[in-house]
């Protein structure tokens, strides 16, 4: 039986995959404007050297690579997890493009019937990644067809249906599985054992960003100070997609109001005119701490409540906005809710009602 023939049995319904490249610039966010869409392909990092920070994680991302390499091997399926914007997309890419060999993208909530999941495994070659972008948003059913796939490289289908269906078992190529969450808490035991590595992105440190934003400055041409870098770095919420597109909008700024290279100063005076604060906080970030310390003066507040309060989904302030918050110190997890710090406090310039008056301004860094 030919592959092709295999996604056309009665009982699956083949779907085209999505392809590769309109996955890879599928707007993350409605707002993004397609020019910075352009950029941020041309941005990504194709290559490990290329893939600044994450220290760790590199090193042993290297290390599993050049091990499946030596053996002639494809290599263990791989599962990133982090906050959006941190690299996972990116080092699909680079898995692929590091092993030689091809690349598949598509997404958990694309994969609507198991069908859609059968004509993408029976169409890979062997060594092929396979990248599956929010892969905690599985359905149940095409989660159940990934996990003999992901083991024994076999895929069992269902014909017909009723009590005349039957199932048929068929060999898949050897495969890597590249799985990308920002929640490793919503997938399941059974889908996250299957894979031979976790490699957890955290929010990046001021000095790797400016090492990202002077990268993308050179790759977009545009002229750099360290101290300008820096800025821009400082103010990126630890986040490189972030950092790349202050540094478009800083670009903008001198491009029209001055001329030369991007410095300090121009810097930050370029991201107080966007409205960049000094900690780097957006408007959902700051609608929180806003929430917090003044609708509920300092007390615990629970995360549904919080997230409504906001108008945002409980998952994206989860996931998008808290790490960052509870990095810096302005947001704590209680047993009883979120509470804002006293740092929070500090940063909107108010009293903390839970200890008296303002103690001084919010220090950067
Ligand atoms: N380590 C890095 N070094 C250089 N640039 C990076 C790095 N990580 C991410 N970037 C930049 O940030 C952008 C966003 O990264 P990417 O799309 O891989 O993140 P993601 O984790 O997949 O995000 P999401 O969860 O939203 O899908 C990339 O286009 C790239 O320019
Ligand atoms: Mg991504």
């Amino acid at each position: 039986m030919s592959r092709r023939e295999v996604v056309a049995v009665p009982g699956v319904e083949p779907a085209v995959p999505a392809g590769a490249d309109d996955a890879l610039i599928r707007p993350v966010d409605p707002e993004v404007d397609p020019a910075d869409l352009a950029d941020e392909v041309r941005l990504r990092p194709r290559r490990l050297e290329e893939f600044l920070g994450q220290a760790q994680l590199t090193e042993h991302l290297e290390i599993v690579l050049e091990a499946a390499r030596r053996r002639q091997q494809p290599v263990d399926h791989l599962l990133f997890a982090g906050p959006p914007g941190l690299g996972k997309t990116s080092l699909a890419g680079i898995v692929a493009a590091e092993m030689g060999v091809g690349l598949r993208i598509t997404s958990g909530p694309a994969l609507v019937r198991t069908g859609d999941l059968a004509a993408i495994l029976t169409d890979l070659q062997h060594g092929d990644v396979l990248f599956i972008d929010e892969i905690h948003r599985l359905p149940r059913p095409v989660e159940e067809v990934l996990y003999p796939a992901m083991e024994d490289f076999q895929l069992d289908i269902l014909i017909g249906k009723g009590p005349t269906a039957r199932s048929i078992r068929l060999d898949l190529p050897r495969f890597t599985l590249v799985g990308a969450t920002t929640r490793t808490g919503l997938l399941t035991g059974p889908l996250r054992d299957r894979f031979g590595f976790l490699g957890r992105l955290d929010l990046y440190a001021p000095d790797d960003l400016q090492g990202i934003v002077t990268r993308a400055a050179g790759i977009l041409g545009v002229e750099v100070a360290a101290e300008g870098a820096w800025q821009i770095a400082a103010r990126a919420r630890g986040t490189p997609r972030i950092a790349n597109r202050l540094l478009r909008r800083v670009r903008d700024y001198v491009e029209v109001r001055a001329e030369g290279a991007i410095t300090a100063e121009l810097a930050f005076e370029g991201l107080e005119m966007f409205g960049v604060d000094a900690l780097g906080l957006d408007k959902v970030d700051r609608a929180i701490l806003d929430a917090l310390c003044r609708r509920f003066d300092g007390q615990p507040v629970g995360l549904v409540t919080l997230a409504q309060c906001i108008g945002e989904e409980t998952e994206t302030v989860e996931d998008a906005y808290e790490p960052y918050l509870l990095q810096q110190g302005l947001l704590m997890r209680t047993p009883r809710g979120r509470v804002a710090t006293a740092r929070a406090f500090d940063h909107l310039g108010m009293a903390d009602p839970r200890t008296g008056p303002v103690t001084g301004a919010a220090t950067l860094w």
